[in-house]
């Protein structure tokens, strides 16, 4: 028999890992597994009771050591601070996951500058800066960096242009950076899943969690686990791309 690394009891035992919108969906299930797995967690989002919430409920599952540090992605002072706080915690920053993002679905037309502004201000300028503040710390510990991408960043969303556009700028940015920083050993991965049973849609009204039943489409646990996955990844591999899909998504496109 081989020792297969990414079947390890505690395969992230000593590993500090930030997550960004912990606060619910597919944030708050990857804080989980990524603590579940060995590492300690740093919790990020606006919400600060549903943070506090999830590090208590997470203290009480495992050994992990949580801290929570209420932040506002489109504000780069902020996000610089919660770099700062999270590796003054922790002494090191090994995992980090952008995830923070919203979509509000609406014509182009019809999209008003403050709502164009919030889309591209959560999904591009907060994962900007949240790469650029971890990047030294993560070449220092030849960590990973995971964005949440979209199957719309690989595909076009005739329902939601912007939202999409800003998925295509994650992706292409991820793959960029994967060759810029390959050689200092830091692992990029763009996780693009299809429709996962979230509060994601919470800004147009309703949410993923109500429009489906459980079963019918991804639930966030399925994408942490993904994750989960390609953050154990060390060097000299990455998971540059991974693409969750609900089996029949392609059938209806
Ligand atoms: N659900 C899906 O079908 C789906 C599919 C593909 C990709 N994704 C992507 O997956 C990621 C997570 O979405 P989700 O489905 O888990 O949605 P969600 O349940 O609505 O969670 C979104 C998270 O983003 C945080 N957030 C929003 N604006 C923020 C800001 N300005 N600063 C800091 N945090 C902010 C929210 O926290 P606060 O409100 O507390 O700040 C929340 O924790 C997003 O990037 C989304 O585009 C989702």
């Amino acid at each position: 028999m081989v020792d297969r690394p990414t079947a390890l009891e505690d395969p992230l035992d000593g590993r500090t890992a930030l997550v960004t919108g912990a606060s619910s969906g597919i944030g708050a299930a990857t804080a989980r597994v990524l603590a579940e797995d060995g590492a300690d967690v740093c919790l990020a989002a606006r919400r600060v009771e549903r943070l506090e919430s999830l590090a208590d409920e997470i203290r009480d599952a495992t050994d992990a050591a949580v801290s929570v540090v209420p932040t506002d992605v489109t504000d780069s002072d902020a996000v610089r601070a919660l770099v700062d706080a999270t590796v003054e915690r922790f002494g090191s920053l090994d995992i980090v996951v952008c995830n923070a993002g919203l979509g509000i679905d609406k014509p182009v037309a019809e999209l008003t500058d403050e709502e164009y502004r919030l889309m591209t201000g959560v999904n591009v300028d907060g994962m900007f800066y949240t790469a650029r503040e971890a990047l030294p710390h993560l070449e220092a510990s030849e960590g990973n960096l995971v964005f949440l991408g979209s199957m719309s960043g690989n595909h076009p969303r005739p329902h939601n242009p912007v939202y999409a556009a800003t998925k295509w700028w994650v992706r292409g940015f991820a793959s960029s950076l994967q060759g810029s920083i390959g050689e200092e050993n830091v692992g990029v991965t763009c996780v693009n899943p299809t429709e996962v049973r979230t509060e994601f849609g919470s800004e147009s009204g309703e949410t993923l969690e109500a429009s489906f039943e459980e079963g019918e489409v991804t639930e966030a646990i399925e994408v942490a686990d993904a994750i989960a996955y390609a953050v154990r990844q060390r060097s000299p591999n990455t998971v540059l791309s991974l693409d969750l899909y609900r089996r029949d998504k392609l059938s209806h496109f």
